[in-house]
């Protein structure tokens, strides 16, 4: 997808809601610094940060000159320059089971100020980025979430989970293989050249992971603000194959007390191959003077389980939702991801707000890609002998990437079956090889 994001005509019906109440809808230019700030401040105000400091107000800056970037302004207001309502999108690829990608549309920034809560402009705003999604020509649209009661409402469901993994040191006697390259520190801005294509074929290997932007891996290597106390902590450790060809990296800082030991965090470990992974986690868990590691946004199927003689060491906890998808296109979504098994199926889909309702035959051949065809209402195909589930938009969501089986939530009665052996189908056609993965925020 590619197209100037400030060209995407501002939803009318969003528009007139607001205009009801006296707000103005307005899409802000990124070379409008005064705008841009007033925003900026909007948006960490709405999630309670702090105020940010000029280097961060910088980094803000340049992430949202890529994007789209909406206001809602209130001129009777006693600061009119400062939106009362914020939300940020861009296109982006997220990559799905079987190694590509699919076009979505990530929606951020979504902030109410609390003088204004609860009089639908979040909803106004949420019905925009729909609209705006399906202009950018997108499959489906993608969040991450603070409260899991909000965006249920218009179609979005949790497709992809994450937990905080914690290994007690002591514990942690490695049994796993040795890896055949080597691990080394590095400086941020020698990892800086390479962590984009390294960030980027890591993420090729996970369904649930969107594609990084620049701004992303700056914070991540501590670029952002350099002296500060948070990027001074950041170690980075890179793990080269047996070719010298780097593979993997690990940013992580150690937690102290005085006269204790330390505990190791990470929050962004990026493996191009399984070596890496293995690699990166056994430097991880090997280290002296620590207590423990703690890894947040990793995987609730990490493969560490089975690296470790005491797979007790490993804690998983804060285990949620993480990543939600909004299917609109089921034809595009559909055809983009492989299938776990060849089979035919009509997926009848409900959307109470429209965008992705309709009856679906997905048919998958032996190397695992689909065709999918949208059957018109009132043609008179016959059901004979097809197998065919029923379903929500936001079930559809749920099971896109594979994180969840249809059979569960089908004995949860959100699914339902049309003809007899439909949902082991389902199971068998939607289970991905790797368990999806978001791991970070967006
Ligand atoms: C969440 C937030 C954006 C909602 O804004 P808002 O303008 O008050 O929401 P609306 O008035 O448009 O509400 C629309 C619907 O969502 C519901 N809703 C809104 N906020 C909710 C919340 N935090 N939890 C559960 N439901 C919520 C409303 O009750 C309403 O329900 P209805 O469809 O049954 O009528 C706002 O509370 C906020 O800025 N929160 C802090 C920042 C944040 O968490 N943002 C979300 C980022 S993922």
């Amino acid at each position: 997808m590619s197209f100037d994001l400030q060209a995407i005509p501002v939803d009318p019906a969003a528009s007139a809601d607001l205009a009801a109440q006296q707000l103005e809808y307005r899409v802000l230019d990124p070379a409008d610094t005064t705008a841009l700030d007033a925003w900026i401040q909007a948006d960490v105000r709405g999630f309670h940060h702090s105020r940010p400091r000029p280097p961060e107000l910088e980094y803000d800056r340049r992430v949202m000159a890529e994007r789209r970037v909406q206001g809602v302004y209130d001129a009777a207001a006693a600061d009119p320059i400062t939106p009362v309502a914020t939300v940020s999108s861009w296109p982006t690829g997220l990559s799905v089971p079987g190694g590509r990608s699919v076009d979505a549309w990530a929606v951020s920034s979504v902030t109410v100020a609390p003088t204004h809560r609860r009089r639908g402009i979040a909803r106004a705003l949420m019905h925009g980025e729909l609209a705006n999604a399906q202009h950018a020509g997108a499959a489906l649209a993608v969040l991450t979430v603070t409260e899991a009661t909000i965006y249920g409402r218009y179609g979005y469901a949790p497709a992809a989970q994450a937990a905080t993994v914690h290994v007690d040191r002591r514990r942690a006697k490695w049994i796993g293989p040795d890896a055949p390259g080597r691990l080394q520190f590095v400086e941020a801005a020698s990892l800086r050249e390479i962590a984009p294509a390294l960030a980027r074929r890591a993420v090729a290997r996970t369904p649930g992971e969107v594609d990084r932007w620049p701004g992303l891996l700056d914070r991540v290597l501590g670029l952002v603000d350099p002296e500060s106390d948070s990027a001074r902590a950041i170690r980075l450790v890179r793990y080269d194959d047996e070719h010298g060809q780097p593979q993997g990296f690990v940013a992580y800082r150690v937690q102290r007390i005085p006269d204790e030991p330390g505990e190791l965090q990470f929050d962004f470990l990026a493996a191009a191959t399984d070596d890496a992974e293995r690699a990166l986690w056994r430097f991880l868990v090997e280290q002296d003077f620590v207590s423990g590691v703690r890894g947040t946004l990793r995987s609730v199927d990490e493969p560490l389980h089975w690296l470790l003689e005491d797979p007790r060491a490993i804690t998983m906890s804060n285990v949620v939702d993480h990543l939600w998808v909004r299917v609109l296109d089921p034809v595009a979504a559909l055809t983009a991801r492989d299938y776990g098994t060849p089979g035919t199926l009509r997926i009848h889909v409900d959307d109470p707000l429209g965008h992705a309702a309709g009856r679906f035959d997905l048919t998958v051949g032996d190397s695992g890609r689909a065709e999918v065809e949208r059957v018109e209402a009132d043609a008179a195909t016959s059901t004979r002998g097809v197998r065919g589930i029923r379903l929500g938009v936001r079930e559809l969501g749920a099971i896109y990437l594979g994180g969840v089986r249809a059979s569960v939530l089908a004995r949860a009665g959100r699914i339902t079956e049309l003809s007899p052996r439909s949902l082991a189908l389902t199971d068998r056609m939607f289970q991905a090889q790797r368990t999806p993965q978001l791991s970070i925020w967006f």
